[in-house]
């Protein structure tokens, strides 16, 4: 496109964790709200937006690449897009992207993304600029409402962290740990539901630590939050991730037995099984105490799937130690969950550790790791087999008439009958797979 084209169509390509998938949505809205379609699928489009994480290692060099896989189709269409790079490598290194790649014209943060049509109005005068400001709130309340959304819906509460586990690059790519006020929550929730949402995934990097005032003034936790959301009418469903294990308090473990709308689920990074791995982490628990703190949960709530997040080859570990992580899992047994191989990321403490693992020793780890999850995984699915379950119908099937959905648990479940998305339909699982589990129709609710 000529330089004094306003684009017409956008595409915004997330990458990261659910809360990068809330900020592309955002983003999506407001450029949608500036009368720039979504480009249709298979269609170039007149601006790109990459909005990146940070989180492990070739997060950078996988944003050049696609800046040339971008320029390169330009090149064959004979026009090229406008490109923003934003999200956390945005902010980590929006200088050097600037300066290696001339075909970005835009380099916005993850709290600043607001500003984006100010910056598309210069890239569209040929002006290059980079937005990294890190003003915490502002975006929210610059952001439009809400419009349509899918059945299940991420709601951003809090913001940044203040932990500092030393492999992290978080707090330097987001920022100080920041919540949105509860009034503000309350409303997005409202206008969610109004959009079609029947779940609500509340996210932050630690989003148990959200704090804030209620209507009368009082000083209110997640728990809180979480039992006003649940008298919203139409809202059927609340989940939450991401929680640390040192900001889980006895509310919270008492709202899982008392608010039904609450689902069974909990997502709890535990990261290593050893303590002394733990401390150098500096994750502030040890596997005892977070095992005793799933306890108190498993006791609010039985049947409870847990879920979580691992490391290995951090500095330094052992054999022995990496075994302690084995140990711990197979004492958890776990739903579901996330493992990755240590990444060192530049400027954070563990980055310059002595006794860096090797590939080999770390990929060896990870194998053994994932083969004792999806064991766990698999022993869960097929131990929920029998059960009957509410099953929210998120997407069509690959055949007609097949059908989509999560269970409490969060488990993909398929069947075929009669629903629509959006549906809550009472499914009875029939057979499991490692990934998924095959249900049988019961009856459906309409959405
Ligand atoms: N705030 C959340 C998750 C943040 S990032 C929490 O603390 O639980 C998601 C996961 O990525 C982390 O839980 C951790 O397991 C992993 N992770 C973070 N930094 C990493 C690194 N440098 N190398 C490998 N994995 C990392
Ligand atoms: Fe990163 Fe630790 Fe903060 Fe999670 S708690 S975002 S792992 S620094
Ligand atoms: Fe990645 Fe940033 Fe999320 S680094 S995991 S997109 S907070």
């Amino acid at each position: 496109m000529k330089s004094s084209d306003l684009p017409r169509t956008y595409r915004v390509k997330s990458f990261g964790c659910q809360m990068n998938v809330y900020d592309g949505e955002r983003m999506a809205e407001l450029l949608a709200s500036r009368g720039i379609a979504r480009a249709a699928d298979g269609e170039e489009a007149d601006l790109v937006v990459l909005n990146t994480c940070h989180i492990r290692e070739k997060a950078a060099e996988k944003v050049y690449s696609d800046i040339g896989r971008i320029t390169k189709a330009g090149r064959k269409a004979g026009r090229q897009p406008l490109i923003a790079v934003a999200g956390c490598v945005a902010q980590a290194e929006g200088e050097e992207i600037m300066a290696r790649a001339p075909a970005v014209s835009m380099v916005v943060g993850p709290q600043a993304y607001h500003r984006l049509p100010e910056l598309l109005d210069r890239a569209t005068k040929g002006q290059r600029a980079t937005e990294i400001d890190l003003p915490a709130l502002d975006k929210f309340a610059a952001l439009p409402e809400r419009r349509r959304v899918g059945p299940a819906a991420f709601l951003t509460v809090q913001e940044g962290c203040d932990k500092f586990c030393t492999y992290c690059v978080v707090p330097y790519t987001r920022g100080a740990e920041i919540s949105r006020p509860y009034h503000h929550l309350v409303n997005e929730a409202r206008r969610l539901i109004e959009a079609g949402a029947r779940e609500i995934t509340l996210l932050g990097q630690n989003v148990s630590a959200w704090a804030g005032e209620d209507e009368q003034g009082r000083a209110v936790g997640l728990a809180d939050l979480i039992r006003r959301l649940a008298r919203e009418d139409g809202l059927e469903r609340i989940r939450y991730t991401t929680s640390h294990p040192a900001d889980m308090d006895d509310n919270l473990i008492a709202a899982h037995g008392e608010v039904a709308k609450l689902m069974p689920f909990l997502h709890l990074p535990v990261q290593a099984g050893s303590n002394r791995v733990l401390k150098a982490m500096n994750r502030s628990h040890t596997a005892e105490s977070y095992l005793r703190l799933l306890e108190r949960f498993r006791a609010a709530r039985p049947d409870l799937a847990l879920s979580g997040d691992f490391i290995v080859g951090f500095p330094g570990e052992t054999e022995a130690e990496f075994a302690q992580t084995l140990a711990l899992v197979d004492e958890v047994g776990y739903a579901q969950a996330f493992s990755f191989k240590y990444s060192p990321r530049p400027g954070t403490p563990a980055a310059t550790m002595p006794e860096q693992v090797s590939r080999e020793v770390a990929d060896d780890r990870l194998a053994r790791l994932q083969a004792a999850l999806n064991r766990d995984q698999m022993a869960f699915n097929k131990a929920s087999v029998g059960r009957v379950c509410e099953v929210l119908v998120d997407r069509k099937g690959k055949l007609p008439g097949q059908w989509l959905g999560k269970s409490p648990w969060l488990q993909s479940v398929w069947f075929e009958g009669e629903a629509q998305i959006g549906d809550i339909a009472r499914v009875a699982l029939v057979e499991a797979g490692a990934n998924s589990l095959a249900g049988r129709l019961q009856a459906s609710v309409a959405a």
